[in-house]
């Protein structure tokens, strides 16, 4: 029996690829930049598995390219870059990679909150930058953030696991999200629940982790700024467009939030020219980004493939209505 044509977009891991190549016949793209359409659209066209990042659009002209496609895997959680429709509507399995990178983004998230509050990017500057004359008792003075409010828009997974990190800063959490979690999650992080605008007033830190969706794109708009406190930052390691960054840009022109730290942007890999200023913190969208995490997303999401192609149902796939079409 030939193996099953995949696809890759990126050579993987070695544990991810291993694992693929004892079960498929997988072509990879192995150069440093992303690949470009037209190349992707001509490789899927015989292949039944695409293994994919979320830098390509699973879309109907993807889907319409390759007519043999059983399965395409994103190595990701955030799946906003493949039509789920689509792919249902063409009996596509899709799936994701949940849960292996909670910790490693929350701690991500932290390392953002901490550094934007402590003003660290302009600290480095300077101390590499061979001006600094010596210590001086008012130089970069940043925020506390130990005993102050911690707001967490998005109460899944990642953002409880950031929740959870704050105790440890003797922080207050308030967290707000669309439906309200159960109680002894409540009493077990010490979280209490608010609506988004009560949490915008309150919170020092705004930690982000809502998906992509249509009633999530621009929930950070201007008027929500406003909201915020003057000393409050704003951490977005969820997807960029749920910030307006225009809005963003005015809000910190105007001082109406005292800073951001950002590892996600509404177009990347642009970056709006407006926030490269000391009071932003920036990263390239490296939240999960670490050797052990970004391993387990890429076997994640080969097993999946690997499931289906030997008729099992993979763990993480998004759209069960083609089980029911089945
Ligand atoms: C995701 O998985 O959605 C992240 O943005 C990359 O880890």
């Amino acid at each position: 029996m030939p193996k099953p044509k995949v696809y890759c977009t990126h050579p993987l891991f070695e544990d991810a690829r291993k694992l693929l190549d004892a079960n498929c016949d997988a072509e990879y793209w192995a150069n440093a930049e992303r690949p470009p359409r037209d190349d992707l659209l001509r490789r899927v066209k015989d292949k039944e598995g695409l293994i994919c990042l979320l830098t390509e659009k699973v879309n109907d002209e993807l889907l319409r390219a390759a007519p043999k496609l059983r399965v395409a895997a994103n190595v990701a959680v955030g799946y906003d870059n493949i039509d789920l429709d689509a792919c249902t509507k063409r009996g596509v399995v899709a799936t994701n990679t949940p849960g292996v990178l909670d910790e490693t983004t929350a701690d991500f998230a932290w390392t953002l909150l901490l550094a934007v509050a402590r003003r660290l990017g302009e600290g480095e500057t300077l101390a590499r930058s061979g001006n600094w004359k010596g210590w001086n008792l008012d130089q970069l003075c940043g925020a506390d953030i130990w005993g102050k409010t911690l707001g967490v828009v998005g109460f899944g997974r990642i953002g409880r696991a950031v929740a959870r990190r704050a105790s440890g800063f003797q922080m207050k959490i308030v967290y707000s999200d669309a439906v309200r979690a159960m109680e002894d999650a409540e009493r077990s992080l010490n979280a209490e629940f608010r609506d988004l605008n009560a949490l915008l007033a309150e919170a020092d830190f705004i930690s982000l982790h809502v998906p992509l969706l249509p009633e999530t794109r621009g929930l950070f708009d201007g008027p929500k700024f406003y909201r915020m406190k003057p000393t409050a930052f704003l951490i977005n390691t969820s997807r960029g467009p749920v910030v307006d960054e225009a809005a963003l840009v005015a809000a910190l022109e105007n001082k109406k939030i005292a800073g951001a730290a950002l590892d996600v942007y509404e177009n990347e890999p642009f970056i709006h020219p407006g926030l490269k200023r000391s009071n932003v913190v920036l990263a390239p969208h490296l939240a999960s980004a670490s050797v052990e995490t970004r391993t387990k997303m890429a076997v994640m999401a080969v097993t999946n493939v690997v499931a289906l192609f030997k008729g099992q149902r993979p763990a993480n796939m998004l759209n069960p209505d083609i089980l029911r079409q089945a």
